[in-house]
């Protein structure tokens, strides 16, 4: 699970925060309230920028229908938007979900982004998109991300592309910030996918060292990327 301090773009400017490891609020609380409760810690807890991921592997997409799948504070959704995208924006959290509406509202995208508040284990937005990305969707708990991507492969449109940023194995030598979490490799991601092989490309599937301020990311190494199209 990510800490506050890793950098997954949204860059974190803060403390040691453990997302990972049932301090705090996250050993018995429920999704929502851990995630509430680390939202309301201040009033930003990522950078307000896009992560470079989704930067990187979407800028050249055509835009259409895009699903951002715990969207946070809204940054990835405003920055696809203000790229043409019809965007929704989920999250398990109300409190971030209100921050990145206010966030969509400052940029002027307001009306090209819908929020909508899921516990993706229970219930997943309808219809389906031309890009569904999925960006360090990591959370303690229970939280089901294979059988989640799973869904969010299926609401991929033909041509559609998926998007999985995750975090990957901690640098070499690092002690691993977040060892009750397991974070699998784009091999694995790919396949607890489980897509029929006839109906999707693997754009990419890689790790890759992280780029940013060691000191903002201590143990994380590595983040690693998977994209795959449905074919049309
Ligand atoms: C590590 S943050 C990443 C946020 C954003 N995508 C980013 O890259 O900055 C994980 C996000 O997933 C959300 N989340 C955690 N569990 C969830 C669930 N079961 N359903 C929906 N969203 C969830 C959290 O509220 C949080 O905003």
């Amino acid at each position: 699970m990510p800490t506050p301090s890793h950098d997954h773009d949204h860059d974190h400017t803060h403390g040691d925060h453990d997302h990972g490891n049932g301090n705090g609020a996250g050993a018995a609380a429920t999704g929502q309230e851990f995630w509430d409760s680390r939202y309301r810690e201040s009033e930003r807890i990522w950078s307000g920028r896009p992560n470079s991921v989704l930067v990187r592997e979407a800028a050249d997409l055509a835009p259409g229908r895009a699903l951002d799948l715990g969207c946070g504070e809204g940054a990835d959704a405003v920055w696809l938007a203000g790229r043409g995208w019809r965007v929704t924006g989920t999250d398990i959290s109300p409190v971030a979900l209100e921050r990145a509406a206010g966030h969509a509202a400052d940029a002027g995208m307001a009306d090209r982004i819908a929020f909508e508040r899921h516990d993706l284990g229970e219930s997943f937005p309808a219809g389906e998109f031309d890009l569904v990305a999925a960006c360090f969707l990591h959370s303690p708990g229970e939280m089901p991300r294979e059988r989640i991507l799973r869904t969010a492969a299926a609401a991929v449109a033909p041509g559609g592309v998926l998007l999985v940023a995750g975090h990957g194995g901690p640098a070499p030598g690092a002690e691993n910030p977040h060892p009750d979490l397991y974070f699998p490799t784009p091999q694995e991601v790919l396949a607890g996918l489980e897509l029929p092989e006839d109906g999707w490309e693997v754009l990419v599937c890689a790790e890759h060292e992280r780029t940013g301020t060691e000191a903002d990311r201590p143990g994380h190494g590595y983040d690693n990327t998977l994209k795959v199209r449905r074919r049309a």
